[in-house]
């Protein structure tokens, strides 16, 4: 399918997808997150696929939701019909999705980078949820993930403000994996992602999904699947192969089984 708001492309065993709607700096409309998830879909279903990269522009991640697609919607119509359920497709995906963001991340754009497993943040980055000034609140996860990435009070600082943080302050509290100049943004997020694929990506995808139950889970609940998902890795043929490699003293060679 030709995508008309995103640009998907393989380098290697990284798939990147780049929002691709440049006149309205990336604003999220229904048909950029369909071709998104569609993206995302084939991307789990290659094998040759092991991580996505997900970026924008220089100018912005994305500045949101589409305030104009969204303006004239009424509740009835948006409870009945289908307005919000596609968003939740890259928080479903299995295999990791690294978001590398530059300029305006804003709204539903933070909301979708926070759906992601990690934020690589170029120096540019800006961060906000700032659809309090537009008569509503986060409506794709930011009230319940952004307090879990950075606390209450910060979070209810930039929510209940609609204030925008800078990609320091989003390092320091902890929404924002690493921060790189605007120019190796990018290298930087395709490298991670690389590094990512070149492993074995059940054990990556096993891993993934222990982390992220970390944020459903009691401590107690969550150790007890983490030991069994640990003590399944060693039925697999890459824990084999990669102990067996590091004894040898060369690189392991990892076949996904
Ligand atoms: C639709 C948008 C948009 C958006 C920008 N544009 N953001 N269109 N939805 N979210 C459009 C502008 O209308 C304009 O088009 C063009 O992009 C360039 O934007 P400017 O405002 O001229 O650029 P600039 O002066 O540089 O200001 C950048 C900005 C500002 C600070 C990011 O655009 C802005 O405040 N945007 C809205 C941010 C926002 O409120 N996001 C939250 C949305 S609500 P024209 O045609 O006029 O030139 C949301 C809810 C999610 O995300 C809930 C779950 C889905």
């Amino acid at each position: 399918m030709a995508f008309q708001n995103i640009i998907v492309e393989t380098r290697g065993k990284v798939g990147l997808v780049t929002l691709n709607r440049p006149q309205a700096l990336n604003a999220l409309n229904e048909a950029l997150i369909a071709e998104l998830n569609e993206a995302l879909t084939s991307f789990e279903s290659n094998p040759g696929v092991g991580c996505a990269v997900l970026t924008g522009s220089e100018k912005a991640f994305a500045a949101g939701a589409d305030v104009k697609e969204m303006a004239e919607k009424g509740y009835i119509e948006s409870y009945l019909g289908k307005f919000l359920d596609g968003w939740t497709r890259v928080a479903e995906t299995r295999k990791p999705v690294i978001a590398a963001v530059s300029g305006f991340c804003l709204g539903g754009g933070l909301e979708l980078a926070m759906m992601c497993d990690l934020i690589i943040a170029s120096e540019t980055a800006r961060f906000a949820l700032p659809e309090i000034t537009l008569g509503i609140m986060p409506g794709a996860g930011g009230t319940q993930r952004l307090p879990r990435f950075i606390g209450k009070a910060k979070a209810m600082d930039l929510i209940l403000t609609g204030r925008m943080m800078d990609a320091t302050e989003g390092e320091r509290c902890g929404l924002v994996a690493r921060v790189v100049t605007a120019d190796k943004l990018l290298d930087e997020a395709l490298t991670a992602a690389a590094k990512i694929a070149g492993y074995s990506q059940p054990i990556v995808m096993m891993a993934k999904e222990t982390v992220n139950r970390a944020q459903e889970m009691s401590l107690s609940e969550g150790v007890r699947f983490e030991r069994r998902l640990f003590l399944s890795m060693f039925a697999t043929e890459d824990q084999k192969e990669g102990m067996q490699a590091f004894i040898e003293k060369r690189k392991p060679r990892f076949q996904d089984r």
